[in-house]
């Protein structure tokens, strides 16, 4: 019976990283980076106010520059998609 669970515990853990890898955004690695980069100067509530698509149009604008933005701010498309999805789920 514990053999068991060990399996099944190995089993779940084994797709969880499957699925992380397969789907880029991750809300919770987005959290950290948006944490350590952008929370100094942004607050939760500038998000609130701004619609899905406009959160993830500026997001990724900022991140490849296409957006002016007063302090530059260099993000992979990984960690941009991350940072928007978290600012999403906080909506
Ligand atoms: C040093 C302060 C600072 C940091 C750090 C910072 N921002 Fe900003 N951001 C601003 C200011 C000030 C504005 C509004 C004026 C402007 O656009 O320059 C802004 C505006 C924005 C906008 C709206 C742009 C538009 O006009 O559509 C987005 C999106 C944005 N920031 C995303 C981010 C993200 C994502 C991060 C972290 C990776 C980040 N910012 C980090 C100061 C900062």
């Amino acid at each position: 019976m514990l053999r068991m669970s060990i399996l099944a515990g190995l089993c779940c853990a084994a797709v969880t990283v499957a699925t992380g890898a397969a789907f880029a955004a991750d809300p919770a690695e987005g959290k950290a980076t948006y944490e350590q980069r952008c929370a100094s100067c942004h607050e939760m509530a500038d998000w609130k106010a701004k619609s899905v698509q406009d959160i993830t149009d500026g997001v990724l604008g900022v991140a490849t520059g296409k957006t002016t933005h007063k302090k530059p701010v260099k993000l992979t498309d990984a960690q941009a998609a991350d940072v928007a999805a978290y600012l999403v789920s906080t909506k």
